[in-house]
């Protein structure tokens, strides 16, 4: 290769890799798999150390990773945040062993952690107060997320501990057990949105939300593994662990000392397995030096501390062949293809389909006809095909053409812009959309009606009792044909028909979720429901009208619209109207989102940081609470704020009523 050529390709590398740093680190949408990442940057560093007169500067090699969001504020870190080296294998540990003994000798022990897949957070403490939440962002500035992070309930807003220095920093890894990732990523795909990938993605992609209300629904943690102060507190990192455990900080149980190299080898056997019970994702193990001193004797190199380094697990992978390509159709029409796999065994299970997300992902990884493929699996999450193995490629294989046409009701597909998934359009004739609308409006979360479950559901669609969500207010009139199915008793068909009765009472907030309109999840609903009072205005309400109401947004606002622009929905309302069902909220109900301030009375007095007074309200009367007037005996709690009145403090004291923040409060409704 001539000097340019080398050049050029150096550059390449680096652009390349910076565009996949960015779609790690600020999109959260990563766009490589660790493993390949880890190898061209290694194979860049050996360009680098081979030409360094062709060195980019803008070269990932010299640089942390990351970026910084705009819409937050900027924060320089007071130790800078860097990354960690990663090894795969055990050779790569036993050089990174015989490194530190060089430099140390051997007089040493290793503290053994689990590497947990989420994003790292710099915590501040200043006067025993989380003053900062700052993101790792380029490494020596970060974002400023202190609102967000303080929704997560296992950090302490307060530390109230003795011989805590003034001011301490603390750093661990925020993310999300995987089991809330896949509920809430499930509740996203119903209403529409695009789904995450993983529980990494879900966590950073929260974590950088500008509304930290938005963000509390959304349950993430934290553990915490690493301590920093001016003066230092502790001679070893395990004592850090062990003081900062008692100080109230989460901080993993799983964590070892280890005396030597064949110690840590036993350590990333056992999780190499048993990772996979454990509630969250973790994607290695981090081995760091216990002793502070010998640590800085260690020190660092540009990018990560010399005395510290990862073992990262390759994602239990496998290859199988692609069968065929098929199609899923949802209830709100979209398609997802699925791959159909030869088979296999891998993690302890046997896979045979794959998700392929969308059209785009298909045309990512130029699948094939017959495609030999290796498959990832990671925890609980549905495997991903992650790239062909084109040495197997059949000759005059055909790439895969996505379908034109709906293959469930033959209707042709339309993508709209701006989105991934293709849609069938056709919502009142395609029988997994009228099936799945049916199930929804049914649902645990809308209706729900005992005595239905998807099943029956399924099975009367296909028997032709039912076709629309109106016609299970028919159901009582076809007692016979009921009788013929298979497996429903008389108790069964009675208790049915009773749940069926009884939903005519759920409130209107629960019918509006039910309808199934697209982006109108069960907040939506409620906000909606509070914010018109009744269908009728819901329906006639204009575009900006719908935006005024908290929360709504264009594309909320567009799709009721589109909603009632059918005549086949209105009549369907007209028709459920006529059934009894509750189609307006009453006067002076708040629709409640809980029950768990029932009978408890509550003041609010001074001023907050994060919510109005009149928020407050709200949170409290949605939740079941009540608004007394005035302190008195009959009072629970006195929610208080800065500023507050000294006579309303002096008489909550003697009346001996507790006192809680706006924090606190929210804890109780969460
Ligand atoms: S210690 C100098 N300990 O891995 C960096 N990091 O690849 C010291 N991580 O940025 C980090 N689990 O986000 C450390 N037990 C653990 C960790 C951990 C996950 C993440 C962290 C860090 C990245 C480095």
């Amino acid at each position: 290769m001539s000097d340019f050529e080398v050049k050029k390709q150096m550059d390449a590398m680096v652009k390349e890799l910076n565009q996949h740093t960015y779609n790690y680190y600020v999109l959260a949408m990563p766009t490589i798999e660790d493993y390949e990442f880890d190898k061209k940057l290694d194979e860049l560093v050996g360009l680098e150390n081979k030409y360094p007169e062709f060195a980019n500067p803008n070269s990932p090699t010299q640089k942390v990773g990351g970026d910084i969001t705009k819409n937050f504020v900027s924060v320089q870190h007071k130790w800078p945040m860097l990354s960690l080296g990663n090894t795969y294998n055990e050779q790569d540990l036993r050089d990174f062993d015989e490194r530190v003994r060089k430099a140390i000798g051997d007089d040493f022990e290793y503290v053994c952690e689990l590497k947990f897949d989420g994003l790292s957070i710099s915590l501040t403490y200043e006067n025993g107060k989380l003053a900062r939440a700052v993101t790792r962002g380029d490494g020596s500035k970060g974002d400023d997320v202190t609102n967000n992070i303080k929704t997560i309930h296992s950090i302490p807003h307060w530390v109230k501990e003795q011989n805590i220095p003034d001011t301490f920093e603390i750093r661990g890894e925020v993310f999300m057990h995987r089991a809330a990732f896949e509920k809430l990523n499930k509740e996203r795909e119903e209403i529409g949105e695009v789904p995450y990938a993983n529980p990494r993605n879900f966590a950073a992609g929260t974590v950088k939300m500008q509304d930290s209300k938005e963000v509390s629904k959304r349950p993430l943690d934290c553990f915490l593994y690493g301590l920093n102060s001016e003066k230092q507190l502790f001679k070893t990192h395990w004592e850090s662990l062990e003081n900062v455990k008692k100080w109230g900080f989460p901080v993993c149980e799983h964590t070892q000392i280890s005396q030597n190299i064949d110690d840590i080898l036993a350590f990333i056997a056992q999780w190499e397995e048993k990772r996979f019970k454990l509630s969250y994702d973790i994607d290695g193990i981090v081995i760091k030096v216990n002793n502070y001193a010998q640590q800085q004797e260690l020190g660092f190199t540009a990018k990560s501390p010399r005395w510290a380094i990862s073992y990262k697990y390759k994602a239990a992978e496998v290859e199988t062949v692609l069968e065929k390509v098929t199609y899923q159709v949802g209830r709100t029409g979209a398609v997802t293809p699925v791959a159909n796999l030869e088979p296999v065994l891998l993690a302890g299970t046997t896979v045979k389909r794959a998700t392929l997300h969308n059209a785009d992902e298909i045309k990512r990884l130029n699948l094939h006809e017959k495609d030999t493929v290796y498959v990832e699996k990671g925890g609980e999450i549905i495997p991903k095909i992650i790239k062909v193995n084109l040495d197997k490629r059949i000759a005059n294989a055909k790439p895969i053409a996505y379908v034109t046409h709906c293959p469930e009701c033959g209707s042709r597909l339309v993508r709209k812009e701006g989105e991934v998934a293709y849609y069938c359009l056709n919502e009142d004739g395609c029988p997994p959309q009228i099936v799945g609308k049916i199930q929804h409006f049914i649902g645990r979360k809308a209706m729900n009606i005992d005595g239905l479950g998807d099943e029956t559901i399924e099975n009367f669609y296909q028997k032709g009792l039912i076709a629309n969500i109106g016609d299970l207010y028919t159901l009582h009139t076809k007692a016979q044909e009921l009788k013929q199915i298979e497996r429903f008793g008389e108790k069964s068909i009675e208790n049915m028909l009773k749940g069926i009765e009884q939903s005519k009472q759920m409130p209107f907030e629960k019918v509006l979720f039910g309808l199934g309109i697209r982006y109108v999840g069960e907040t939506v609903a409620k906000k909606l429901a509070k914010g018109v009072k009744t269908i009728n205005n819901l329906a006639n309400a204009s575009l900006e009208e719908l935006i005024a109401i908290d929360e709504i947004g264009i594309r909320i606002a567009e799709s009721i619209k589109e909603y009632f622009s059918k005549t086949e929905h209105l009549a369907q309302i007209e028709f459920l109207k006529t059934e009894g069902l509750q189609f307006e909220i009453k006067e002076n109900s708040i629709p409640l989102q809980s029950d768990k301030l029932n009978e408890k009375t509550f003041v609010i007095s001074g001023v907050f940081e994060k919510h109005s007074r009149e928020e407050l309200k709200i949170i409290i009367e949605e939740n079941g609470g009540k608004i007394l007037s005035g302190i008195s005996a009959k009072l629970n709690y006195l929610v208080a704020g800065d500023n507050m009145g000294p006579s309303k403090l002096e008489k909550a004291t003697k009346l001996n009523i507790p006192l809680i923040d706006e924090d606190e409060l929210m804890k109780m409704v969460e």
